[in-house]
């Protein structure tokens, strides 16, 4: 089947589909995802596999699809053709009943934490608690606790959104992606707004955290400073596909013109303004 694809063009030469060099299924597969809004192609064949286990980053310029992607895995968006795989089932497969159960391995960062306004802290992170679960409210007052003193909030449960700094929301945000203990956590763009030394300090909370729980944790970025602090595995998306995937140390040595103006933030290479 591979054979009668188009040849792909020469940027795409290190994209060969999704290969699985150590063997074990991987946490999510895209096999051929195309999406289109209208005229506006923007997953072009996408074959990415995120692994078990290990935080990868996907970066790739503003506009590329990459949040389109997030929303793919949780069946929020359906591909036109091809099929998101999480833990092998396929998700736009899903019946419904099944894909509100899956949503439950998944903590999921928006950018700007996505708190409810008219909650507290503690409601907001307790919130999927009460939502998803028959735990008392002694138990959820246990797990949100830790979780809060976890990313640096314990003190702040009574404050409301508002009243939060933009780092705070994100942490808060954190928190409350984590109460259902998920196999999975996606963050999408989680230093969006953030001045470096707050990226810098989600970053390592990321990875502590990581390092307590494991699970696949899959961060969407631009920014080049957070996916080397952070990153096991990288995927490189432009124009819809893969560019390079790998151990992040082999993206950093990559002689993949794109990957490599992309990962050092030249000025020259073929990623121009348009
Ligand atoms: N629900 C939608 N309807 C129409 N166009 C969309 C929708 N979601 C995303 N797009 C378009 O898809 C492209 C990729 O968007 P996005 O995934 O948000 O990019 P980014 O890589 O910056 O996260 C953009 O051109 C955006 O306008
Ligand atoms: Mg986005």
């Amino acid at each position: 089947m591979a054979d009668d694809r188009p040849p792909q063009e020469d940027e795409f030469s290190f994209h060969t589909g999704t290969v699985r060099p150590s063997e074990a299924p991987d946490a999510i597969e895209f096999i051929d995802v195309h999406k289109s809004f209208g005229r506006n192609h923007v997953l072009r064949g996408l074959n990415m596999s995120l692994p078990e286990d290990k935080i990868s980053m996907i970066l790739g310029p503003s506009g590329t699809g990459k949040s389109v992607c997030i929303k793919h895995i949780v069946g929020l968006l359906y591909p036109d053709e091809g099929d998101v795989i999480v833990h092998g089932r396929s998700v736009p497969s899903l019946p419904d009943a099944e894909l509100f159960e899956m949503r439950k391995k998944f903590g999921v960062l928006f950018q700007d934490g996505a708190l409810f306004g008219s909650m507290n802290l503690y409601d907001n992170v307790a919130f999927p608690l009460r939502q998803h679960t028959e735990k008392s409210e002694e138990e959820i007052a246990e797990i949100v606790n830790s979780r809060l003193r976890e990313v640096g909030l314990g003190e702040a449960n009574e404050k409301m959104p508002n009243e939060l700094s933009g780092g705070m929301r994100k942490r808060a945000g954190f928190a409350r992606a984590l109460v259902l203990e998920p196999d999975i956590v996606l963050f999408d763009e989680p230093d969006s707004g953030l001045d470096p030394v707050r990226t810098a300090l989600l970053c390592e909370l990321i990875k502590e955290v990581h390092a307590e729980n494991g699970g696949c944790y899959v961060v969407i970025t631009h920014d080049i400073m957070s996916a080397r602090r952070v990153a096991e595995h990288i995927s490189v998306l432009w124009k819809g596909r893969i560019v390079e995937s790998g151990p992040a140390q082999d993206l950093f040595a990559s002689e993949n013109p794109f990957v490599r103006q992309f990962l050092s933030g030249e000025s020259t290479g073929p990623l121009g303004m348009e």
